[in-house]
């Protein structure tokens, strides 16, 4: 059948006054949104992690243990499973202190993250003096054995931890490691994805935030020419160590994107803001709601609990005081979490009618949440009144729909889907891309 000029018109007409009615219902139906009260339940609505470095030594303190315990889902060994930690003495490997993370958090229910098997620093001592290929095929030993005595406990490894040079070069930093020749980070790479192919593989390194700044590039053009070439990198760590002379940039959002559109995660690593009061708690907040705007940043974490853990305390860089007190840093990143990229990210999973066909004739149409992941949203609707509904569904830019079941859909734009019955019963659902906006669709409903 073709739509006639008068039979458009009244289409669009019913649309826009049931685009209002759905709007209302909408907020109305919202109530509860940004309930979560900890950082991790807050990232979880967006299907992200909120996550600490955590030392082993610190494991008998009930206040840190209390906080980490509370806030966070997912941890980072601060020292303890580095290369001087793991393998002291060359081919003896030592997992103790690092085992204690990492079974404090499955215990409670939290992932992990590695950290590092690849650095020029704070490596053992025999390490230190080695060099060619000696070196070379120690590192991968070094990497193949960590990585397969923890195959299957890591979310996330940092292969390989700050390889590029500070200041203009955009090159490589020199190092033992580099001097074993420049393939060495793609090597490291293959042989942790030989040893544990379920990780996701990340580069990680410090002032890399600056979109403009030569390090940042430097790491971009790694990273392109690694998917280019099929080398296997998943994502990339942003450690974001901030203060005043390092501040947080205003392109982090872009930076961040950026790589992501290379085909990979991105993750801030070990934030810490030098500061306090308001202004610290602002710069956290720009560092949260820069992940936030991107789909594929995963996870932020923060490189410590309380001012006291941290590895530059006297800056009190971190969301907690030294009583374990929560500070404005931390409500800040709190509340950002909670109000998503928008402000308009549905954190319940509460239903909303939206009735259209306001000539009367019973068709009502009712959306209800699906599944959420970092990039994409199930939504689901179900018709009551007829059997012979016709319900347009529009999303708002940049969303997509994606896939449909149960309806015969077609589009009549990019951005509006019309779905009808398949056979199937009066209940369909789809799939909606987000691109960071997770507004819910209007619907409208006709009988056909
Ligand atoms: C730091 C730890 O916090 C300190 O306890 C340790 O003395 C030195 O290393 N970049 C990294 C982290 O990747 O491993 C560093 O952690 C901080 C900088």
């Amino acid at each position: 059948m073709t739509l006639t000029a008068k039979s458009v018109a009244r289409v669009a007409l019913v649309s826009s006054l049931v685009a209002a009615t759905a709007a209302a219902a909408v907020i109305a139906a919202s109530p509860a949104m940004g309930a979560a009260s900890t950082l991790a339940a807050a990232a979880q609505q967006s299907g992200r992690y909120f996550g600490t470095a955590v030392a082993a030594n610190k494991l008998g303190d009930s206040t840190y243990v209390g906080i980490l315990n509370r806030e966070f889902d997912m941890v980072t060994a601060e020292n303890e499973m580095k290369m001087d930690a793991t393998e002291p003495n060359q081919n003896q490997f030592s997992f103790g202190n690092g085992d204690r993370i990492v079974n404090h958090a499955r215990n409670q229910g939290k992932r992990v993250r590695g950290h590092a098997l690849a650095w020029h620093q704070q490596q053992p001592g025999w390490m230190q003096n080695m060099s060619g290929s000696a070196l070379r095929n120690a590192m991968l030993n070094h990497i193949t054995q960590v990585a397969t005595y923890y195959r299957g406990k890591i979310y996330a490894w940092d292969v390989v931890n700050e390889a590029y040079a500070d200041g203009s070069s955009g090159g490589r930093r020199d190092s033992n490691l580099q001097r074993t020749g420049n393939d060495w980070i793609e090597a490291a790479f293959r042989a942790a994805r030989a040893a544990d192919p379920n990780a996701k593989l990340c580069y990680n390194d410090y002032n890399t935030d600056n979109w403009s700044h030569a390090k940042t590039q430097g790491v971009y053009r790694m990273v392109q020419d690694f998917k280019s070439r099929g080398v296997p990198i998943d994502c990339v760590g942003f450690q974001a160590h901030f203060n005043s002379g390092n501040p947080v940039p205003s392109n982090y959002h872009t930076t961040l994107q950026n790589f992501a559109s290379l085909g990979v995660d991105v993750q801030i690593t070990e934030l810490d803001i030098e500061g306090s009061g308001s202004s610290q708690a602002q710069q956290y907040q720009g560092v949260t709601q820069a992940c936030l705007a991107v789909s594929r940043c995963t996870g932020i974490t923060v490189w410590g609990i309380r001012d006291s853990d941290s590895w530059r305390a006297s800056g009190t860089p971190l969301l907690f005081d030294n009583s374990g007190n929560k500070k404005a840093a931390y409500n800040s990143v709190l509340s950002a979490l909670n109000s998503g990229t928008g402000g308009t990210d549905p954190t319940t999973t509460t239903t909303t009618t939206t009735t259209s066909n306001p000539g009367g004739g019973g068709c009502t149409a009712t959306y209800s949440e699906g599944q959420k992941w970092n990039d994409r949203f199930n939504g689901q609707v179900t018709v009551s009144g007829t059997d012979n509904w016709v319900v347009t569904v529009t999303v708002s830019s940049p969303q997509r729909i994606i896939a449909t079941w149960n309806t015969s859909a077609t589009w009549e734009s990019a951005d509006v889907m019309t779905a009808r019955p398949n056979g199937s019963g009066n209940t369909f659902g789809f799939t909606v891309m987000h691109g960071g906006n997770w507004s819910w669709p209007s619907l409208s409903c006709r009988v056909g």
